[in-house]
């Protein structure tokens, strides 16, 4: 993980320090997800405010099979989010990454999503995949806007295929983007921010 630890600054100038989850951020990662509205908690995978559930993350833990990028702040007390680029190395789906990605309630709307994003994509170029995969719910509205705006688009629906957290069932929405194209397009982006004003 040669690209790790490292700092980056958000919209406002906050510092975000980046690294892959370890062994020692058992209990910060916990807190974390406990610490999530429910309304961000009823939608995803698993019960994370479980410890057995975070547990077993961290038993499990593989960046081959799965990727966790921590954003901390700058003590590296608190989890500001956590993105997960999941593969499966050995199958049919060699090319495939899912990501995944949760950012915490105070931290959302500052590009902090958006910057995850970025690191995920960057892992998944590295690992020489080509195609990205979001999973969601149909009525998860700002997980949605956030991967369209990054040129996802949806490739499915499966009718009542997940239930939430209060066993209610709900479409899951499969959207997917060519990781080389959203690279290159981030690239591009970075070049127009940094470019100076022409006259
Ligand atoms: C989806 C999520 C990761 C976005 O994180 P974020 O840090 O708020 O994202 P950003 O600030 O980078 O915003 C990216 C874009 O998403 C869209 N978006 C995010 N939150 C939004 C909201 N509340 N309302 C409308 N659009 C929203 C916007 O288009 C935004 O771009 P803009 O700020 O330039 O308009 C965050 O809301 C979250 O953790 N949700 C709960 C977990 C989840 O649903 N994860 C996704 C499933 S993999």
């Amino acid at each position: 993980m040669k690209n790790y630890p490292k700092v980056e600054k958000l919209r406002d100038g906050t510092a975000v320090l980046l690294r892959p989850m370890a062994g020692g951020d058992q209990a910060r990662v916990k807190a974390f997800y406990k610490g999530l509205p429910e309304q961000d908690r009823l939608f995803l995978r698993d019960d994370v405010s479980r410890d057995e559930v975070v547990d077993r993350w961290f038993a499990e833990l593989n960046y081959a099979r799965v990727l966790p990028i921590l954003a901390l702040t700058d003590d590296e007390s608190e989890v500001m989010a956590c993105a997960t680029l999941h593969r499966f190395p050995q199958g049919w789906q060699r090319h495939v990454g899912e990501i995944r990605i949760v950012v915490a309630h105070d931290f959302q709307r500052r590009g902090l999503g958006s910057l995850m994003a970025r690191v995920v994509v960057s892992e998944a170029l590295e690992a020489g995949l080509d195609k990205l995969v979001a999973a969601m719910m149909t009525d998860q509205m700002r997980a949605r806007r956030a991967f369209s705006q990054l040129g996802f688009i949806p490739e499915a629906t499966l009718k009542d295929h997940v239930m939430d957290l209060r066993g209610r069932t709900h479409d899951l929405l499969i959207m997917t983007r060519n990781v080389k194209a959203l690279w290159e397009e981030m690239q591009q982006a970075d070049i127009a921010q940094t470019r100076p004003m022409e006259h």
